[in-house]
């Protein structure tokens, strides 16, 4: 057991042994912004003031050469290996009251939104609770094997008692391809939930979605509550996928256009002949669109490739360092000991 205490905010937590600092702090109800982990993103890095911890892993050049001699360190990744800590870190009061919970959800609804994109519609089962969320967070779904499989919560948080995740099929993935397969309406899932700290801030900055394939979901999250709420934030909206079949709940999407005067852009980077409207990566079209995006914030969900990009790039072209929100969609990574499919 460790003590960890937190600067600025002055917070103190205990940490169990071989616990990761992320996974004490959500224990003990603090949160500290952090999307994939399994150390891939780098959401969830902060600084090592004193002490000392094991690592862990994570994939070269997530913290660069100057972070790592200032003491970065991954909270998703480190487990102390000292009686106490001194860790700089910015909680999320957002999201303290938000309760991470596991709690069995009935499916209730699976619908073929595209040739590969299933809308798997989840109803929690009666008189076990509530999931409270935030839009843009995401669930675990917890496998039969012990393995877990993330996906954003593509519904509003209006609804407590049911929610809609968007899976895309990867030919042989274990949930994706062959679970997905045999699912089937009344099938009763393990979920654990809300997770991640990629929603709307309140801030006045016009901001601009980029979703790349199912990174719809979350932000279909978010403006979809901002539509009910009747907000008419200034938001732009690009959506990367391969080639028109791709696209899925174009209606939804013409109502935020016609409603609260959203500018929808799909960018396509395998255009069908007849496409007329922008091809190559989304990152691209966002910044051919704007050479200066000081002022604005992004919210960016969807593959890896597509985040790495945009973290390279927007900050070059202005972008603060306090206006990107990004989840990636990290492959996961199965405990050792579960048997590869
Ligand atoms: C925060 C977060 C949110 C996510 N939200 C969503 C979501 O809303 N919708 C969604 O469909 N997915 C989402 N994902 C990805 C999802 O969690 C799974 O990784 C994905 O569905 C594959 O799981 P699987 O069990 O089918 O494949 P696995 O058995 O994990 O993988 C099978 C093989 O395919 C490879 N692989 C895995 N994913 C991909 C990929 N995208 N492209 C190419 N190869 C791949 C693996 O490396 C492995 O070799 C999210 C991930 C994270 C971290
Ligand atoms: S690297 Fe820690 S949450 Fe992604």
């Amino acid at each position: 057991m460790a003590r960890i205490h937190f600067k600025p905010s002055g917070r103190e937590i205990s940490s169990r042994d071989g616990e990761t600092v992320l996974a004490a702090a959500l224990r003990e109800g603090l949160v500290f912004p952090y999307s994939c982990r399994s150390g891939s993103c780098g959401i969830c890095h902060a600084r090592l003031v004193s002490g000392e911890v094991q690592p862990g892993t994570s994939p070269d050049g997530v913290l660069d050469a100057s972070a790592l001699a200032s003491g970065a360190i991954l909270l998703c990744q480190a487990i102390s290996s000292s009686d106490e800590l001194v860790i700089e870190a910015h909680e999320i009061e957002t999201l303290a009251e938000t309760q991470v919970r596991t709690l069995p959800f009935r499916v209730t609804r699976l619908e073929a939104l595209s040739h590969d994109v299933t809308a798997v519609t989840l109803g929690l089962l009666k008189g076990r609770g509530r999931l409270e969320f935030i839009a843009g967070q995401y669930v675990d779904l917890l496998l039969w094997d012990n393995s877990r499989r993330s996906y954003s919560i593509a519904s509003t948080p209006d609804n407590t008692e049911s929610i809609k995740l968007h899976v895309r099929r990867i030919p042989g993935g274990k949930f994706s391809d062959h679970e997905l397969s045999t699912l089937k309406q009344q099938d009763v899932l393990r979920v654990m939930g809300p997770l991640g700290t990629f929603f709307m801030r309140d801030d006045l900055r016009p901001a601009i979605c980029v979703a790349g394939g199912t990174g719809f979901a979350s932000v279909a999250a978010m403006i979809e509550s901002l539509r009910i709420q009747g907000k008419r934030s200034p938001v732009e909206f690009y959506w990367g996928v391969r080639s028109r079949r791709d696209l899925y709940c174009l209606e939804q999407v013409s109502m935020w256009e016609n409603e609260m005067g959203i500018r929808f852009t799909p960018v396509l980077s395998r255009p069908d002949l007849d496409w007329d409207g922008q091809s190559g990566w989304v990152h691209e079209a966002v910044l051919a669109d704007y050479t200066d995006l000081s002022g604005l914030q992004v919210y960016a969900s969807g593959p890896p490739e597509m985040i790495a990009a945009i973290r390279e790039t927007f900050p070059e072209h202005g972008l603060a360092a306090d206006a990107l929100y990004y989840d990636s969609f990290e492959h996961a990574v199965d405990p050792p000991g579960l048997e590869p499919e």
